[in-house]
């Protein structure tokens, strides 16, 4: 298998788009039709490391990939350096880089000392990088997806001990660990992407190919990275306002070929057709309209009731199918 060398990316793309991680969403078949409407690099879902590494049933469950899914980054939580080396190590001859969960800001995980619990241990952090950069050889990225700090110099030098650490690549969710809905500090992305010499990623509100273009010209990021936008919309890369009907069944055809649960298929198909929202309220214009028609959706429970339900004349009509590609 030959690696996808995700630094020289960002060296050959004026912006990187990167789907988001997403436990229970970023997961294969989602991966696959993301990357058809022009994501540039796909991150698995937040993995626990200790479990990854202790049990193959926690890997068979949690990590499945296939030779198109590449550019791929899995991301692993972790509160050791072996538990994230190991799990690194596994994954490494599938993948073309993994990233270090420190932005979740969940209380189990802060409790155990996962996600933006890190970002109070910076020599931590760094350590990992470190020890996971010196181990596995290049091309294969090291990344950190972080929250920033209130004290932003605080941010600044941590982001410059991962640099010298030889982090590949930083994403920032620009808020902070307690701030959920607040708008996202850009200003201080700036700062970030004007210090440092690596790639920052680009993190939070960017729901338009529109917006994303703006604030990479705004703070001068190499990448964007979307969640909520682009499981409201998998096709907004592609400069899409909402999610087009192919792309609708497109999804069916890669869960049907890739196996998906329906309850995984059915999730994803509310979101992308405006029927559910994650968090509060969509933040894309949904292609189901009629509120009753979005809530018959989210109480179907097979796959031909689904197509049944496409198929009607005031949906998407007769014609709408999975559309396998030849
Ligand atoms: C359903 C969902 C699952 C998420 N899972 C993860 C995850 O596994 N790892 C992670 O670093 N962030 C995770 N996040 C946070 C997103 O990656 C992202 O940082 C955050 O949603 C802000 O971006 P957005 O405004 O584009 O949604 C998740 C977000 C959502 C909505």
């Amino acid at each position: 298998m030959k690696r996808c060398d995700i630094v020289e990316m960002f060296n050959e793309k004026d912006m990187v788009k990167v789907c988001a991680p997403m436990v229970r969403y970023s997961k294969l078949p989602f991966r696959m039709l993301v990357r058809e409407y022009d994501t540039d690099v796909c991150f698995t879902p937040m993995i626990m490391s200790d479990s990854f590494v202790q049990s193959e049933k926690a890997r068979d469950n949690e990590f499945k990939t296939c030779e198109d899914d590449r550019p791929l980054i899995v991301q692993f939580a972790a509160n050791n350096v072996e538990d994230f080396l190991k799990a690194a190590e596994l994954v490494a001859p599938y993948a073309d880089g993994v990233d270090l969960n420190c932005g979740c800001p969940q209380r189990w995980a802060m409790k155990e000392g996962y996600g933006s619990s890190l970002l109070k241990k910076p020599e931590l952090i760094r350590d990992i990088v470190l020890r996971t950069r010196n181990t596995l050889p290049s091309p294969f990225s090291v990344s950190v997806k972080i929250r920033i700090l209130d004290d932003l110099s605080e941010t600044l030098s941590l982001c410059q001990s991962l640099e010298a650490a030889g982090v590949s690549f930083l994403t920032v969710h620009a808020r902070t660990p307690l701030q959920r809905r607040q708008p996202p500090n850009y200003e201080a992305l700036q700062l970030l992407c004007s210090s440092l010499n690596i790639p920052v990623v680009a993190n939070g509100d960017l729901h338009s190919l529109q917006i994303a273009q703006d604030i990479a010209s705004d703070t001068g990021c190499k990448g964007v990275m979307t969640a909520r936008g682009i499981l409201e919309n998998p096709a907004l890369y592609a400069g899409f306002a909402t999610t087009p009907v192919e792309c609708v069944q497109r999804w069916f055809s890669l869960c049907l070929s890739l196996g998906s649960s329906f309850s995984c298929f059915h999730r994803h198909l509310s979101l992308m057709t405006g029927s559910s929202s994650v968090g509060v309220g969509n933040v894309n214009p949904g292609i189901i309209k009629n509120p009753m028609d979005r809530r018959f959706l989210n109480c179907l429970t097979t796959y031909p009731a689904v197509i049944d339900f496409f198929s009607r004349e005031d949906i998407f009509g007769k014609e709408f199918l999975p559309l396998f590609q030849p």
